[in-house]
């Protein structure tokens, strides 16, 4: 089911307005009949209980419970093609783990399995670390199991958390999976409600707005949980040096640069930072699963390959006409940075498919660009160069930016470069009076981060 940021966020307001009267009514009918008890005790001489219940919520040592289990169904599942060894290692985690503390589970898989599988380890490790919230399984009368299982699974799916996240679309990959995890706990997990909920006597606090996510994922590629590559969407706290912010960088040997692998580009060798270059290649992964083609067209662009392009347009027929060195310059930069204020020095950023933004109108363009505006964030992309900002490049369907890593380079960008730092090409003595550091390198749509 493909939900947008929109739709689920409707669907809340829906839900929870629906929930909100539900318990409305609720409330009505059993403070009736609690105060019908109450005064039947009144009568009696019995104590009143004040109280009234408004709900149920389900206590934390029923969710540790459905935690364990959830994470015993996600290894049992993923475990399952493995070697005959590793399989009977893994038949002693779960005897030594029959209703243990998720920790206790952690422990015993890392004892077990010795690293094997370390990424199953790591969604392990993370789990624990969300934990369940009791507040988000606050219901307004006792609900089925299912229910709960199935909203404990959206919780993990809505939750930023990189692992969390990478577990969901573990589940989403194949509803069988999915399924199959459920009825790993469903059947194993012992279902109580009489020691599980417990009375809500106030009200049932409202959603975490900040555990809501931009899109829900839809049908995404994980081969096994077992090879999971993971992207970390917080901001990575690096140092980035003058040269690097600058784009004086030989990515052939950059410690932090990788090629992209050729099958993400049109044949040419393209650079990225590391984290960009994972994060693209499961972007473009779960898009061909989708029959979405990514291709990256540009990449990392250092000081000389910008000056480059930006040399050739200033010599260029269509350019030269105009009578002023800034007014050169501003068309120059409808599309094109000036060397030494493109985004694309960082390794951070990616064109995609065309250059054209008649492209993204019809046909695949337009499905590649409602695929990624639906997407992207979700792998940490975003489109700076959107259309309708006041400053700035013109619209660009074509790049995009992996904001954890181009985020923090621009605050640094901001911090440690100044116009004196902006030279070594024609035209560059306009860069202050176009504003290419104000207009250009932040007239930029804010980040999904922001
Ligand atoms: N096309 C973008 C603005 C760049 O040249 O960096
Ligand atoms: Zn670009």
């Amino acid at each position: 089911m493909k939900c947008s940021k929109f739709s689920i966020i409707t669907a809340i307001l829906l839900l929870s307005t629906f929930l909100f009267a539900c318990k409305g009514d609720k409330t009505e009918k059993k403070s009736e009949e609690k105060s019908e008890s109450q005064g039947v005790a009144l009568a009696e001489g019995k104590p009143v209980d004040q109280k009234i219940i408004v709900g149920y919520t389900v206590n934390q040592e029923a969710l540790n419970q459905l935690l364990t289990s959830i994470m015993m169904g996600m290894n049992e599942v993923s475990l399952s093609t493995v070697n005959e060894e590793a399989q009977a290692r893994w038949e002693n985690v779960k005897a030594l783990c029959d209703r243990c503390s998720p920790t206790d589970f952690e422990e015993a898989f890392k004892d077990g399995l010795k690293g094997e599988f370390s990424a199953n380890e790591e969604v392990n490790q993370y789990l624990i670390e969300i934990g369940l919230s009791p507040n988000l399984f606050s219901y307004s009368e006792q609900v089925d199991f299912l229910t709960i299982l199935s909203d404990a699974i959206d919780y993990l799916g809505r939750n930023r958390n990189r692992s969390a996240w990478t577990f969901y679309k573990f589940l989403k990959k194949y509803e069988g999976r999915r399924d199959a995890v459920i009825q790993y706990v469903n059947s194993n997990f012992m279902w109580d409600p009489a020691s599980m909920f417990q009375p809500l006597y106030e009200e049932v606090p409202t959603e975490d707005e900040s555990l809501l996510v931009d899109s829900m994922m839809t049908d995404d590629s994980i081969s096994e949980v077992a090879n999971i590559v993971t992207i970390d969407l917080s901001a990575v706290t690096t140092t980035f040096t003058l040269d690097e912010l600058l784009g004086q960088v030989n990515y052939h040997t950059h410690e932090n640069f990788v090629l992209l692998d050729k099958k993400y580009t049109e044949g040419r060798n393209q650079y990225l930072c590391k984290d960009a270059a994972q994060a693209f290649a499961l972007m473009a992964d779960d898009a061909a699963s989708s029959d979405i083609n990514l291709k990256a067209l540009s990449c990392a662009r250092s000081f000389s390959t910008q000056r480059a392009i930006w040399e050739n347009k200033w010599q260029r027929e269509d350019y030269i006409e105009f009578d002023s060195g800034p007014q050169r310059c501003r068309a120059i930069l409808e599309y094109s940075s000036m060397p030494g204020t493109s985004r694309h020095h960082w390794g951070t950023e990616i064109d995609i498919h065309s250059l054209d933004n008649s492209v993204f109108e019809k046909g695949e363009g337009l499905r590649i660009y409602q695929w990624l505006t639906q997407h992207a964030a979700d792998y940490g992309f975003y489109q700076p160069y959107t259309a309708g900002r006041n400053r700035g490049y013109e619209e660009e369907k074509w790049h995009w930016s992996y904001y954890p890593v181009s985020g923090p380079m621009l605050e640094q960008y901001n911090a440690q470069v100044s116009y004196s730092n902006i030279n070594g090409f024609i035209g560059s003595g306009f860069a202050s009076a176009v504003g290419a550091i104000e207009n250009y390198v932040n007239g930029i749509a804010p980040s999904p981060a922001q």
